[in-house]
């Protein structure tokens, strides 16, 4: 490897761990368990994977995974890790996440799928969802993916305000969702991820084959 290329991976490599540590920044404060961020990312590149994504586009959810909650440090604390649900102007308040996100991001021209994440991680297939309302396949089909994991790591992590959501009843969560909140086709790629998880060890252990193509990814 000359000089250039050892600089190249070097650069790469920065690259990610920049990453990893905004994604700290932004779970550091909130209600989740810690990594919250790094599950949504793999859970993300594990459905794109599965989708038949290219690894490059697989790469690139993961990425945008990361990053998808980073608007949540322009909250205050005092509301993203509040303990009880939240009170109405309370939510509004967190509602504005997802723009404050895209902000953040909206200058890393490189992947501009980061900002696209960001924004839009909470609309919903029905048009329920925020900030924009978007409805079906309006929703950019990365940031239907991110919200979908999202849903599984609320549901299957622990929250301070509830206890973990047994495997079968976030199964039955996803599979109703899918008449408004979740594109079907993305949500039964999950159910089939939730099947093949035999002993509900997804969201603990995240699985060795995701741990495996994320370090080859780095690798290259
Ligand atoms: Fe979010």
């Amino acid at each position: 490897m000359d000089n250039y290329e050892v600089k190249y991976h070097q650069q790469k490599r920065i690259t990610c761990q920049l990453m990893h540590a905004l994604a700290r920044v932004a779970d550091e404060n909130g209600r989740y368990t810690r990594e919250h961020s790094e599950r949504v990312a793999l859970y993300s590149m594990e459905i794109a994977r599965r989708m038949g994504k290219s690894r490059q586009e697989q790469y690139e959810i993961y990425q945008m995974g990361l990053l998808h909650d980073i608007g949540k440090i322009g909250i205050p604390d005092s509301i993203t890790a509040k303990a009880e649900c939240l009170q109405e102007d309370e939510y509004d308040l967190m509602k504005k996440h997802p723009m404050i996100g895209a902000k953040i991001l909206q200058d890393i021209t490189e992947i501009p799928g980061l900002a696209v994440g960001a924004r839009w991680h909470h609309e919903k297939f029905d048009g329920s969802g925020y900030p924009d309302g978007l409805v079906g396949r309006a929703i950019p089909e990365e940031a239907r993916i991110i919200g979908l994991a999202d849903a599984y790591d609320a549901m299957s992590s622990e929250r301070n305000y509830s206890g973990v959501m047994n495997q079968k009843k976030v199964r039955e969560e996803i599979e109703r969702g899918k008449e408004s909140q979740f594109d079907p086709e993305i949500a039964d790629v999950m159910l089939q991820m939730i099947d093949d998880d035999k002993n509900y060890v997804m969201n603990s252990e995240v699985p060795t084959y995701i741990i495996e193509e994320y370090f080859t990814r780095m690798k290259n």
